[in-house]
């Protein structure tokens, strides 16, 4: 089975590219894509010899250029969802004709589609959501989260063979690491001795997390076995409220202080989101939230 990864140079896709190979069966090839926009070249050192790497844009090329693959791993998009009020016109104009370009492919070659959504279309939630959370309770608080949520109907209008993927915030080392996102900006302000800068109200509120490592087992073990299609999953190791993440911080550099600030983004307002659905499939999610911590700050341990 040939699979293609798209936003291959991003946070996710560049350890997808050192990682997904040994966790599924040797037969399956693995071709990346990215366009490089994010200017991430960092996140092609010590490839693999064999990593077959396409430098493509998917708003502009055509679908002649992509090789033919049997899965997609749709990822390629602008992702800070800070950002994309004030950089709406680009992540709606990037990011809607990517997935537009990546539904054709998909039709064309009859390829199942595993697509990058975010549990941020949830919004704020007074009780726990899970995948039946009816359309019109979705609250998605930014551009980025309602592309997102655009372009889940969008393929399950198009298409007849694809899996809309959920993830929580995503932590965790890789080569082509983003600090746009909580736990891993942290670990930057605490390695530079910067207090971390926790919005307002969010201290105690819990959001959903995901590690790259059970994100990369759980993409594995859709690969690997026949899985329910045509339907919704939500991917996240566990919902944390922020002081736990500032208390496994805290652990390992004594020293961390933290600063309450204000945000314009009103999504990281308490949800908590259920991963059952996806674990009734047999799936585990294993990741320690302090392990993944402290390999970050390892890495970063000599910035200061
Ligand atoms: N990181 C998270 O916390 C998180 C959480 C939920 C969902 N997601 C989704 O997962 C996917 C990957 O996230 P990430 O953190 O790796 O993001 P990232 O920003 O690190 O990587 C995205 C990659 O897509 C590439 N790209 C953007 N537009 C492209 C285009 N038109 N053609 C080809 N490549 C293009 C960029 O160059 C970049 O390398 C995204 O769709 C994101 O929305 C991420």
């Amino acid at each position: 089975m040939n699979i293609l990864i798209t936003g291959a140079a991003g946070h996710i896709g560049s350890y997808l590219m050192r990682e997904l190979s040994s966790k599924i069966k040797k037969k399956n090839n693995l071709f990346f894509l990215d366009n490089f926009s994010s200017n991430k070249y960092n996140s092609l050192f010590n490839l693999n010899k064999k990593t077959k790497f396409f430098e493509l844009d998917l708003s502009t090329c055509k679908l002649s250029e992509i090789p033919k693959c049997e899965i997609v791993i749709h990822l390629a998009a602008k992702t800070d969802a800070a950002q994309s009020s004030k950089y709406k016109k680009e992540f709606y104009t990037n990011n809607l004709p990517a997935t537009k370009k990546i539904i054709s492919y998909c039709k064309k070659h009859n390829a199942l589609l595993l697509f990058a959504s975010s549990t941020s279309v949830y919004g704020p939630q007074s009780n726990w959501v899970d995948e039946n959370c009816s359309k019109k309770d979705l609250k998605p608080q930014s551009p980025y989260a309602d592309i997102k949520l655009k372009e889940e109907k969008l393929i399950s209008k198009k298409l007849k063979n694809f899996i809309v993927l959920r993830l929580g915030t995503i932590y965790g080392f890789s080569e082509g690491i983003r600090f746009h996102t909580a736990v891993n900006k942290f670990c930057y302000q605490s390695a530079t001795d910067q207090p971390l800068s926790i919005w307002k109200s969010a201290y105690n509120q819990r959001r959903p997390y995901l590690s790259l490592f059970d994100l990369t087992r759980a993409l594995a073990f859709i690969i690997n076995n026949k899985i329910k299609t045509n339907t919704i999953y939500n991917i996240l190791s566990n919902n944390y409220p922020v002081k736990d993440i500032v208390k496994c911080i805290k652990k390992i550099n004594k020293k961390t202080k933290i600063k309450k600030v204000d945000h314009e983004i009103m999504n990281q307002l308490s949800y908590n989101v259920s991963n059952k659905k996806f674990c009734s499939l047999g799936f585990n999610f294993k990741s320690k939230l302090y392990k993944d911590i402290k390999f970050t700050l390892e890495k970063l341990k000599n910035i200061n």
